[in-house]
């Protein structure tokens, strides 16, 4: 199994200055693009179908969606555009939250950090886990938690079928506009549920599928009731759904206690 060596502010930045951790980086990014490529590391459900992948999917089907293709780490300057604060409503999102100054909150599928970055600073007693299985989005990260003086985000180097998230150990999971491009994501929700405190919750951000009108690729939105389905079977109960966002749906849902 690969688990993230950057476990604390500290050793982060220890791990990212050492010419052999460097190595057991690019071992790790290459033991990605493998797994990417081919099977990961632990057994897979039965839930997926095959199909031939649309031009902006896996060609794998669960729950009758068909999963997207990851957004690499290529594209990582979109996540930061400067229009996203008013086509999103970041800032209003995080406020949906109601996050305590103590919580430990997992960004999964944190990319760059746009949201654990803003995050931080509201949980000063507690702690971000960023989330993500390109080390090149980590590696973006670790350099603005560097310039911003952001000591309270943990990397963890997830894998397509795993978080990495230490059991009962966390109060929230966010997963802004990633969920629906996880290529395993019953295993990885079963992580993150496995990871969530009891009474712990999951809040998804998804482009809407029910609006034509927002132009983003078909498998790159959600329905609220596809997202319902899919958190369901993984034991997650559904809280409410937020509509504050202009263009996603806000989905909170919660481990039974
Ligand atoms: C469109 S980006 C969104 C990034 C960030 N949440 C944001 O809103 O700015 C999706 C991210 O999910 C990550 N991702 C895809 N599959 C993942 C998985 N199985 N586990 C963790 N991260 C994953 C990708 O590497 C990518 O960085």
């Amino acid at each position: 199994m690969i688990r993230s060596a950057l476990s604390t502010s500290h050793r982060r930045r220890a791990f990212l200055r050492r010419p052999a951790a460097l190595r057991c980086l690019a071992l790790m990014a290459l033991l990605w693009s493998l797994t990417a490529c081919g099977t990961p590391l632990a057994q897979i459900s039965t839930a997926y179908q095959s199909m031939a992948p649309s031009p902006d999917g896996i060609g794998r089907v669960y729950l009758g969606r068909e999963i997207a293709q990851t957004m690499g780490h290529q594209g990582a300057g979109w996540l930061d555009r400067p229009s996203r604060l008013l086509q999103e409503r970041p800032q209003a999102a995080i406020a949906a939250l109601d996050l305590s100054p103590t919580d430990v909150v997992a960004d999964i599928g944190a990319g760059t950090g746009y949201f654990a970055r803003r995050i931080a600073p509201l949980v000063p007693q507690g702690k971000v886990l960023a989330v993500d299985i390109q080390p090149e989005m980590l590696a973006l990260l670790e350099g603005e938690l560097e310039a911003k003086g952001i000591d309270n985000v943990e990397l963890i180097l997830g894998q397509l079928d795993n978080p990495n998230l230490p059991p009962n150990s966390i109060d929230l999971a966010l997963i802004v506009d990633a969920y629906h491009e996880f290529a395993y994501p019953r295993e990885v929700m079963a992580g993150v549920v496995a990871a969530l405190r009891p009474g712990g919750q999951v809040v998804l951000a998804e482009y809407r599928a029910e609006n034509p009108m927002i132009l983003i690729k078909r498998l790159h939105k959600m329905s609220a009731a596809q997202a319902r389905r899919e958190m369901a079977a993984v034991g997650l109960q559904w809280v409410k759904t937020d509509d504050r966002l202009p263009e996603q749906h806000l989905l909170f849902f919660e481990k039974p206690a």
